[in-house]
């Protein structure tokens, strides 16, 4: 079982907060998990659950995804064709082995996902697209209603969120804008047979069966604000808030190459914040580096570092997951070295730049989620906690109280003994 921080580390945290400029990332003492759980985040991982040993706690891999992350989605076992092989049969013990796992390790579980064109199992179509059965609107929606309420209901409770529908988007956005509020979606079986409406009833029965899980559009190459398939995902999901869906965010899938201008994310993140108020979360992270040379993984580690500090600086975006451990489990084909830890699961570059953001944003003010905090900070002379909850109205109310940690006062942290 992983040990909860102990005080010696938040010590260590602490000090060489004041010593910013000898921060030396291979030597700080906390992981990545530490520093999101100080910071109200989640930093996660796919985990490839059916060829994992995830049961066996000192398992190598399993150490390292409790050690550094707290948030788990299973890679492929619970999509359709993994729950549901065939019609009216549930399969969900490897859905369950991860359950178990995060419990164990203090882990949030995401649910991938309850409806998608693809991984589809044979029984409702060849391919996602054809309607080969035969299938009338009423029955495919009634397979779908059956789907996703047995799932919810399993694992109600368990699974703190759901992307509820996968990749509905076209990858054709010609002619879409913020203006014209149009969206063209994927010809998949779901939207040729059911039609747009079937969005609306999967996300309606996900939230009748578990009101607490949050739900999300999961989609990728709407990444960037400003591109095409990122206003046409706008357009969507505020079409679906104006009608009243109940939808939570959009997970935006981050399928993605180090030269990429990753800043659009965090730009597109204030955009789903500013006008609809809801969440805009990184769900499957990679960054091709192509071959490992170390121009290229300095390269990756400088995006890897600009998409964190921009997830930092986004209240809502409390989420961000890598789609892989390391080097060695990816899906991602050829020599493209995306993840954070190398092919012997040796922290890379990446690893150390994800580390030093974490520290930076956490001792500097990049980190402002709470409002709170961030709407008053610059205005008065309040005395703020670590987390952003204020302590005292004052200073000299701050020091009466006889406090001691670390506080911040006027955008500065300081350490109280
Ligand atoms: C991928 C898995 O990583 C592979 O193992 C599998 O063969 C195909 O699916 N977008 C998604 C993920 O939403 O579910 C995909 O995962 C990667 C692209």
């Amino acid at each position: 079982m992983r040990k909860t921080l102990s005080v010696s580390l938040l010590v260590s945290a602490c000090l060489s907060m004041s010593a910013q400029t000898t921060y030396d990332p291979k030597t700080d003492e906390l992981h990545l998990r530490d520093y999101a759980e100080m910071m109200g985040k989640y930093i996660g991982v796919c985990v490839p659950v059916g060829s994992m040993n995830i049961a066996n706690d000192n398992d190598k891999y399993a150490q390292k995804i409790y050690t550094e992350f707290n948030a788990v989605v299973a890679e492929n076992e619970m999509k359709m064709d993994a729950l549901q092989p065939n019609q009216g049969q549930f399969n969900y013990g490897n859905g369950d082995k991860l359950v178990a796992f995060a419990k164990r390790h203090n882990m949030k579980v995401r649910g991938h996902t309850l409806c998608w064109h693809s991984q589809v199992p044979k029984w409702i179509s060849e391919d996602g697209y054809q309607n080969n059965k035969n299938y009338t609107r009423a029955n495919l929606l009634s397979i779908l209603k059956r789907h996703i309420t047995s799932v919810m209901r399993h694992y109600k409770g368990k699974v703190a969120e759901w992307d509820v529908v996968n990749e509905t988007l076209d990858d054709n956005q010609w002619g879409v804008s913020l203006s014209n509020g149009k969206y063209n979606l994927r010809q998949s079986i779901w939207v040729k047979v059911i039609g747009e409406d079937f969005l609306d009833s999967a996300f309606t029965w996900a939230h009748r069966i578990d009101p607490d899980a949050k739900l999300y559009l999961n989609d990728y190459g709407a990444d960037f604000y400003g591109g095409s398939k990122a206003t046409a995902m706008y357009n969507l999901v505020k079409r679906m808030k104006d009608d009243g869906v109940p939808i939570d965010g959009v997970g935006l899938q981050c399928h993605l190459s180090s030269g990429d201008a990753v800043e659009g994310i965090a730009k597109n993140a204030r955009f789903y914040k500013q006008k609809l108020g809801i969440d805009c979360i990184i769900t499957e992270l990679e960054l091709k580096a192509g071959a490992s040379t170390s121009a290229n993984l300095s390269k990756q580690a400088e995006a890897y570092r600009k998409i964190l500090e921009g997830f930092l600086t986004n209240p809502n975006a409390p989420t961000m997951m890598l789609w892989g451990i390391d080097d060695n489990h990816t899906w991602i084909e050829g020599d493209q070295n995306p993840l954070i830890f190398d092919k012997n699961l040796q922290p890379k570059p990446a690893y150390y730049s994800l580390l030093e953001a974490f520290h930076n944003g956490y001792v500097t003010d990049i980190h402002q989620p709470w409002a709170e905090y961030s709407a008053s900070a610059a205005v008065d002379d309040a005395v703020y906690d670590i987390s952003g909850r204020k302590v005292a109205d004052s200073l000299e109310e701050f020091s009466a109280d006889g406090n001691s940690g670390i506080f911040i006062h006027n955008h500065k942290k300081f350490i109280q003994r």
